[in-house]
């Protein structure tokens, strides 16, 4: 057998590294046009998206390029005149703005702010509007809530009504569905039937994961269960699976998020553990990964976006007794003291008035989204300590770097900064220039991007589970 290189490059779950492959469309473009739906193959209807943001415009980009008529309903102005103007609002979304001009221009694609007119012509609402957390970690309801109060005094008989954003447990039987009665009139599951369907994709490539990820629909019984598939088979290529409860369908987006959290948290503390004896983390986590049933993912200072550091508390705010759950979150969140921790060790002690540098603000590289970022609490803590902080992202502008209570660093210019700390795994970080930084005394690498970066004498690196102290 071959000698092979450490780490392996063999296959690895990690990261989404594993491409599924796209599915061909199998549909006879266009469908034959029927009003009202009945959920026959071959068939479309008229579908309204409720909230066209990141995830909802390519969702309806995607339902009107599969022949349905498509009416994007936001509260946005701005975000209604695009799309009404054919113009797509969100960035760094492959194919989008390409299917929301051309869906635009067949005249199966517009928008407007009057969910309640959208739902009364629509056969299908899909709801696709945050559900976020409060300051005590509980869900915050308030778009949800005042989205289905729109829509539900429109709700009429043979309405197929459908959740696509993350709820806690129960919550489309036992929130949502007796709100879209009392609106209506009208009796769930016996007029109009409700499904959740978790959207799953991954910012930046969501019209293929459309494609490739298995859509997972539960109704409140059997016959909203068919009727929901029937519409996510119609406009869909991926693989479509029928759960025996919207319950189920609940759980399974929780479940499979709070286990990467989980699971982050377990590659943390092994990264601890492996500066602990010495050893490098990046090695071992892709010795063990080449067993097929290992899947550990990477350490680093913590969990950033909408999506994973949230939905562990949707968990936990119906079952407080998954201490595993508790437990991963604090790990996670207690992972940017290791980047504070190092660079007070490095400036030998106090941080007052010491110039540190932040590189990516963001939650993660090439994605311009706030939320959850772990830089937020980074810079916080940073300048809690005394430092004077910087920041820089490519994706930010001087305006929104300040907006975070830091002063913007420009790429390429001349910088006092002491301590440098990566937030994100950006490729451009392989560019930087220690000549950038004469005063330089520590390179935090929080995402383990930078090990190769060359550093003069006397500059230390410190990695997560991969700087061992004293190696520098
Ligand atoms: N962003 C992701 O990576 C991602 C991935 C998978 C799933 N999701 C799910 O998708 C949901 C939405 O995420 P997103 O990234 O599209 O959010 P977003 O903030 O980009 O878009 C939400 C849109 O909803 C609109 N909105 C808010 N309240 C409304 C209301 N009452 N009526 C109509 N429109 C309203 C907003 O104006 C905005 O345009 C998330 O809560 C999550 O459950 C997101």
């Amino acid at each position: 057998m071959p000698v092979v290189q450490r780490p392996s490059s063999g296959p690895s779950l990690l990261g989404g590294s594993i491409v599924l492959p796209v599915n061909e469309c199998r549909h006879d473009l266009p469908p034959r046009r029927v009003s009202p739906w009945t959920g026959e193959a071959g068939t479309s209807g008229t579908v309204a998206v409720v909230g066209a943001g990141k995830m909802g415009l390519p969702l309806a980009a995607q339902f009107a390029g599969h022949g349905w008529d498509v009416i994007a309903v936001d509260v946005q102005e701005a975000v209604v005149a695009a799309i009404n103007a054919g113009r797509s609002h969100i960035g760094e979304e492959p194919g989008v703005a390409e299917l929301v001009a051309s869906a635009h221009a067949a005249g199966r694609l517009r928008a407007t702010t009057d969910g309640a007119a959208a739902a009364r012509e629509s056969d299908v609402v899909v709801l696709i509007v945050p559900v976020m957390l409060d300051a005590a970690h509980q869900p915050d309801y308030r778009y949800m809530d005042s989205a289905v109060d729109a829509i539900a005094p429109s709700v009429h008989t043979g309405s197929l009504v459908i959740f696509e954003t993350t709820l806690p447990v129960g919550d489309t039987r036992g929130r949502f569905a007796p709100r879209l009665e009392a609106a209506s009139g009208l009796r769930a599951e016996t007029d109009f039937v409700v499904a959740f369907s978790p959207e799953r994709l991954y910012s930046g490539a969501a019209l293929r994961n459309l494609s490739t990820y298995p859509k997972l629909v539960g109704g409140l019984s059997a016959a909203s269960t068919e009727r929901a598939a029937a519409f996510y088979d119609a406009v869909l290529d991926a693989e479509i699976v029928a759960m025996t409860s919207a319950e189920a369908a609940e759980f399974s987006k929780l479940a499979d998020t709070t286990y990467r959290d989980v699971n982050i948290a377990l590659a943390n503390e092994f990264a601890a553990y492996a500066d602990r004896v010495g050893v490098d983390i990046r090695e071992v986590i892709a010795a063990a990964n080449s067993q097929p049933y290992s899947h550990i993912h990477q350490p680093g200072l913590g969990v950033g976006g909408h999506c994973i550091p949230v939905y562990p508390h949707f968990l936990l705010s119906r079952a407080p007794e998954l201490s595993l759950v508790a437990r991963s979150r604090e790990v996670n969140d207690g992972q940017i003291e290791i980047a504070v921790a190092a660079v007070r060790e490095a400036v030998g002690g106090s941080l007052q008035g010491v110039p540190v540098l932040v590189l990516g603000i963001t939650y993660r590289e090439g994605v311009k989204e706030l939320a959850y970022s772990r830089a937020i609490p980074l810079l916080a803590a940073l300048r809690d300590a005394g430092a004077s902080v910087s920041a820089h992202d490519p994706l930010l502008g001087d305006d929104e770097i300040r907006a975070l209570d830091a002063e913007p660093y420009r790429w390429g210019e001349r910088s006092d900064a002491r301590a440098i700390v990566t937030q994100t795994g950006d490729a451009r970080w392989r560019a930087l220039d220690a000549a950038w930084f004469p005063d330089l005394s520590i390179l935090v690498d929080g995402r383990n991007s930078l090990s190769g970066l060359p550093l003069p004498a006397g500059v230390a690196y410190r990695g997560i589970g991969v700087g061992v102290p004293g190696r520098s």
